[in-house]
């Protein structure tokens, strides 16, 4: 457990952060590269999880990715890239080549579902939020969180590129979890300690006949840094099925928690406009949005992949 206070960049709040610190702006370098790219693929198409960085002349693009990789480790673990002329990309083909090419300079795009898909949409089904039911697939409102908390190996990074935004709402909201350790060290460390020890986590549905539909996963780890696995949902719905009630000391760590990441003092807050490339560290950062509503003729929709250079490129890692 770490007991002293987290200092340095990534140990962010709403009052150090600035805009300048996260939001990148495109340098027309990077513009002429994406439109010869675009160019290129049009002619010369390839399946969009066979591109490689390598195979193609992205070298101002590289040092533009290789600045959001430092701001993601080194800096606030939050990242956009403002913007990428999606509307000049002439259809969605080129729209997902282009988010893969520079999503693979981050780190390598790994599977996000347990039936093997790897470059997902975030948008609204209509499906109601419940056990089972992940959330990038609904428009409630998401406290910050990390991605699949659940997992053997969450991934590292998580990108996003907006197609369209909501109609209402659906602000990306982020928090860094090195600045909640923080609060809950100077004003709750006894529950600080329970964080550091097991919660039950529900799988969303990602889990064979055989397995077991909970985990048993800590909140923070050292694996050597601080690593989160929080989530609102997934912990109080790992309790529901696992038939096992939250003592007393649980439920206030838990209940501390949920309400620390939330904290205003403490998050940042943007909407993403369509063409802009949203980057967090999905480690120690913390990600979420405000609920939303849709323009039904034209719904919130988001392109999402996974990082993780570790491992293997399956869902289990
Ligand atoms: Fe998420």
């Amino acid at each position: 457990m770490i007991r002293e206070p987290i200092t340095g960049s990534r140990a962010w709040t709403r009052r150090t952060i600035r805009e300048s610190d996260w939001r990148i702006p495109l340098p027309s370098s990077c513009l002429d590269e994406i439109e010869r790219l675009a160019g290129v693929l049009e002619r010369d198409p390839v399946p969009t999880c066979l591109l490689d960085p390598s195979d193609y002349e992205l070298d101002a693009c590289r040092s533009l990715l290789d600045d959001v990789h430092r701001r993601l480790d080194e800096g606030p673990g939050v990242a956009v890239v403002d913007r990428i002329p999606i509307e000049e990309l002439s259809g969605r083909p080129r729209i997902e080549a282009v988010f893969w090419l520079l999503g693979a300079m981050v780190g390598r795009p790994v599977v996000q579902t347990l039936d093997g898909r790897i470059l997902l949409e975030v948008t609204d089904t209509g499906v109601k939020k419940r056990i089972g039911v992940r959330g990038f697939r609904t428009n409630v409102a998401q406290p910050p969180h990390v991605d699949n908390s659940f997992n053997d190996a969450p991934p590292d990074y998580v990108s996003l590129l907006c197609l369209n935004a909501a109609r209402e709402g659906g602000a990306s909201r982020f928090v860094s979890f090195c600045a909640v350790h923080n609060v809950l060290l100077a004003e709750h460390p006894r529950l600080l300690e329970r964080l550091y020890r097991p919660f039950y986590q529900d799988r969303q549905g990602d889990f064979w006949p055989d397995e077991s539909q909970t985990v048993f996963l800590p909140v923070f780890e050292l694996r050597p840094d601080l690593r989160c696995r929080y989530t609102h949902f997934t912990i109080p719905a790992g309790y529901e099925t696992a038939g096992v009630d939250m003592d007393a000391e649980t439920r206030a760590a838990f209940d501390t928690m949920t309400r620390v990441v939330q904290d205003p003092d403490l998050c940042c807050e943007f909407t993403l406009r369509p063409g802009e490339l949203q980057f967090v560290n999905n480690r120690w950062c913390g990600h979420g949005r405000t609920a939303y509503v849709d323009d039904p003729q034209r719904r919130r929709l988001m392109l999402r992949l996974w990082h993780r250079d570790g491992g293997l490129r399956r869902y289990r890692g």
